[in-house]
C-alpha cells in the first residue's frame, strides 16, 4: 500500500481526480476490509479537494447508517427517500444539489453545508451504500464531479 496521497497541485479538478483515482484503486488492492477501504477513500477525498463533508452511509437493515466519514459530525441513520442520501438510495442514481435549501426534505446534518452531491454504489443491482459530499459553498458540484466520483463507485462496487 501507498504510504503517502500524492496530491495534485493542479487547480483544475479534472486533473485532481486523474491523479487520486488510480491512487485509489492501488490503495484498496490487496485489502479485503470495506470498512477500511472506505475511511481511506474518504480521507484520500478530503486530503485531495478538502471537502466540508465527504463520507458514506452503507445500507444496513433498510436504513442508511453512517460509515467512514471525514468532516464534522453527523446524523447517523436516514431513511429510504428521506434526505438527499435517502432519494438517492431510493431512485438508485446521482443527485447533484446546487442549493440544499431548494432541495425538498434535505436533511441539514450541519447548517454550513450549502451544497452537496451523492452516488450510489450497486452490488447485485441493490443499492449497498451511498457517498455523500457536501460543500460550504452554494453551487460547488457539476457534471465533472458526477463522473470521476462515478468511476470512483465503480471501484468501490468491485471491492465491495
Ligand atoms: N444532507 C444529507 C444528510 C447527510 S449529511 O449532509 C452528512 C441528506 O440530505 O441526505
Amino acid at each position: 500500500m501507498a504510504e503517502n496521497l500524492a496530491v495534485s497541485i493542479s487547480t483544475k479538478k479534472e486533473e485532481r481526480y486523474q491523479t487520486l483515482l488510480p491512487q485509489i484503486e492501488s490503495l484498496v488492492t490487496g485489502e479485503s476490509d470495506l470498512v477500511a477501504n472506505l475511511s481511506n477513500i474518504a480521507a484520500a477525498l478530503k486530503q485531495t479537494f478538502n471537502f466540508f463533508w465527504v463520507g458514506f452511509y452503507l445500507v444496513k437493515e433498510n436504513e442508511l447508517v453512517l460509515g467512514p466519514f471525514q468532516g464534522p459530525i453527523a446524523c447517523t441513520r436516514i431513511g429510504l427517500g428521506k434526505g438527499v442520501c435517502g432519494v438517492s438510495w431510493k431512485e438508485r442514481r446521482t443527485i447533484l444539489v446546487p442549493n440544499v435549501d431548494e432541495f425538498p426534505g434535505h436533511i441539514a446534518c450541519s447548517s454550513d453545508s450549502k451544497s452537496e452531491i451523492v452516488l450510489p454504489a450497486f452490488k447485485n443491482d441493490e443499492v449497498i451504500l451511498v457517498l455523500d459530499v457536501d460543500s460550504d459553498q452554494l453551487n460547488d458540484f457539476d457534471e465533472t464531479d458526477a463522473h470521476y466520483l462515478g468511476q470512483l463507485m465503480k471501484v468501490i462496487e468491485k471491492i465491495a
